[in-house]
This record gives C-alpha cells, structure tokens and sequence, in this order.
C-alpha cells in the first residue's frame, strides 16, 4: 500500500474547561490515500466539523496528531503552516458567509492567489482567475460580480474556485451541499466530482446526505460522540453495515424505492451529551444490541477483513440477526 497523504492519529479535541470537557472528538484515528475521497458520517453534533477542522489546522487539537505526507502538521511553525496552507484546503458549508460581500469574484481569488505568491502580475492573474472560473463553470465577466449576485449554487462554485485557486492536494468539504436548494445540489455533486478526478484531489467529504456520500465517496468513516464506529470501503459498508450504529444511521435515510425498505430499526432516542458520554461502547444506550459487557470495556477498532473495521464487542450481529429484533 502506498504511504497515506493523511494520517490522524489518536486526536482528540475537547471544548470548555478540563474539570467538564466537552469531547467533541475523542480518540479518532483514520487515513487518507492519495487521491482518495474519504466520508465522514454522523449525527448532528457528532464531531464532524470539529475534525475537519483539526485536520487543516484551523483549530488546535488537544492531543494525538495530523500527519499530511508524514509531516506532523502539529509541529509545524506558523511560517511553515503558510507554506502548507496553499496545499491544505477547505470548501465551507456556507459559501455565502465565507465570501468577502464587499469584494468582486476577482478579487477574493486575486487574494488567494497573491496570499501564496501564485499567478504573479496582472495577466497572469487575470488568465489564472478566468481559468478557474471556467473550471468550476462559471463565465469570465463573472469575475467583475459581487458574491450577492450570485444564486447559492453559483456562489459554492465561487468557494470551489477560491479553494482550489491555490492548487491544493487536500481539500475538506464540510457539508458543502447543506446551504443548496435541492434542484443544484446534484450540479454541485458532479462538479466536485468531476474536479477531484480532474485535478487528481484527496478529499475528506462530510455529510449527514447519505444517498451523496454512496455516491462520492470511496471509504467511509462513522461517527458517534466523538468516536469511530465503523470504517470500511462505501459499497460494502452500505450493502452490509457491520456496527448497529451504522446499521440504524442507513435505516433512517429514506429511500427513493419504498419496496426496498431497511431490515433495520432507525435510531430512537437524542445522542447523549459529550460532556457526559456513556461509559464503555458511548453508543449502548441506543444500541439495541447492548449487552452488560457493553458498559464496561470501551470497544476497539477491529480489523473484519477486507478493510472493514467495527468498534463493537459483539460478533453475532449479523443483518440477518439484526432482522429478528
Ligand atoms: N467551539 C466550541 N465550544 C464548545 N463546544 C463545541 C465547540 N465546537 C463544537 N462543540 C461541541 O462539540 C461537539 C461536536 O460538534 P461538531 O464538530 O460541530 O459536530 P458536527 O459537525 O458533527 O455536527 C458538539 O457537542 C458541539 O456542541
Ligand atoms: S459494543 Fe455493545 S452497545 Fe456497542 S454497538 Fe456493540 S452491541 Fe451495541
Ligand atoms: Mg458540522
């Protein structure tokens, strides 16, 4: 296998004070391969943004660590962390909130460029930002607009543009369809699609869009209060979720064939809090599974073959089993 592009090991990060953390992510570990579209799944409030975050650096971890090819993005100082940015990219869920409202197209991707010493003079600026523009399908007299003239999905195609202005290798996508009508989510989709295959990107996409992430992903990572669930190649983690939490997270997303309905009872109850998660398996108290021993012992990752990985004591949990209950 090759070396990843990616490595996050052990990283935690908690909020508030440390007599009453809140953790928001709590020993998660997972890799990236080059080229790769990893998703990140969960409910709401699970730690999703907060990793992504952690990830480029946008907000410190408590502790465990980042590794982009190798390089502890920890450890790096601030002049070294500028150089890595242009690298390291992230497209936000609100592009409107992240778009400068009193600067034109041309000059939040001029900025992005002259930030990293891209594109260097007039021309070559003006060159660089039509180029971006036709690549994420917008037209040249774009560039004199301002975000407010924009539809939303014009305007994420903006965020798309100012992210890879930069020429990144990594880009994290929080939620980046959740702001969208649902009629131009899918031209987001294919276009983000369309430009990972195109620019050979890496990307780590998070979405609570099940159907999008089936679609767009390679591997996917489940979360639950801060912790990995499950990890596992997309088809067969959606054909045959191994972990409950997996399982009952696919049976609430709602299908377009009704005839092809779940074997799996949908998620009951709210997430307990991270300032007080459960002890043992953080998910037992929703877990229709659980057992006594689910409240003692924390449960590892465990390698089930064919890059398939459950945090979850319990062996006999097979889809057809979960039928039965
Ligand atoms: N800046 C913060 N201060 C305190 N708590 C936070 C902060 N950011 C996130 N949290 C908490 O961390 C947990 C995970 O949040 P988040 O990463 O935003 O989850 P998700 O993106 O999956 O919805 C939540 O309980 C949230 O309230
Ligand atoms: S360890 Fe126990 S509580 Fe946790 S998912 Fe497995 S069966 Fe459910
Ligand atoms: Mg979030």
């Amino acid at each position: 296998m090759t070396a990843p592009l990616i490595e996050v090991r052990s990283l935690h990060r908690y909020f508030g004070s440390p007599a009453r953390p809140v953790r928001a992510v709590d020993d998660v570990s997972f890799t990236i391969q080059p080229g790769e579209t990893l998703g990140l799944v969960g409910e709401s409030g699970s730690g999703k943004s907060t990793i992504g975050r952690t990830l480029l650096r946008l907000i410190e971890s408590t502790s465990g660590q980042v590794l982009y090819r190798g390089e502890d993005l920890g450890a790096a100082s601030s002049s070294r962390m500028r150089t890595l940015r242009s690298k390291l990219q992230m497209i936000f869920q609100d592009p409107y909130a992240s778009l400068n409202p009193k600067m034109r197209v041309n000059e939040i991707l001029g900025e992005a460029l002259q930030v990293h010493g891209l594109a260097r003079g007039r021309d070559a600026r003006e060159r660089r930002i039509a180029e971006l523009l036709e690549l994420v399908g917008l037209r040249p007299e774009h560039a004199s607009r301002y975000p407010h003239e924009f539809s939303g999905g014009q305007r994420q195609r903006i965020g798309v543009a100012r992210a890879l202005a930069v020429e990144p290798e990594f880009i994290v996508a929080d939620e980046p369809l959740s702001a969208l009508d649902v009629s131009i989510q899918a031209q987001v989709v294919n276009l983000l699609c369309d430009l990972r295959d195109r620019l050979s990107l890496t990307m780590l996409f998070i979405s609570h869009d099940l159907d999008v992430v089936e679609y767009l992903c390679d591997r996917v990572v489940v979360l639950y209060l801060g912790r990995v669930m499950e990890v596992g190649p997309t088809a067969a983690l959606f054909a045959q979720p191994l972990h409950p939490y997996s399982q009952a997270l696919l049976a609430a997303s709602p299908k377009p064939d009704p005839e092809h309905k779940s074997e799996y009872a949908p998620l009951k109850g709210d997430m307990p809090s991270p300032v007080n998660p459960p002890s043992g398996c953080v998910f037992r108290t929703r877990c229709p599974h659980a057992i006594e021993a689910c409240a003692t012992a924390r449960p590892e990752l465990r390698d089930m073959g064919q890059g398939r990985f459950k945090a979850c004591i319990r062996d006999d949990i097979t889809p057809a089993a979960a039928l039965s209950t």
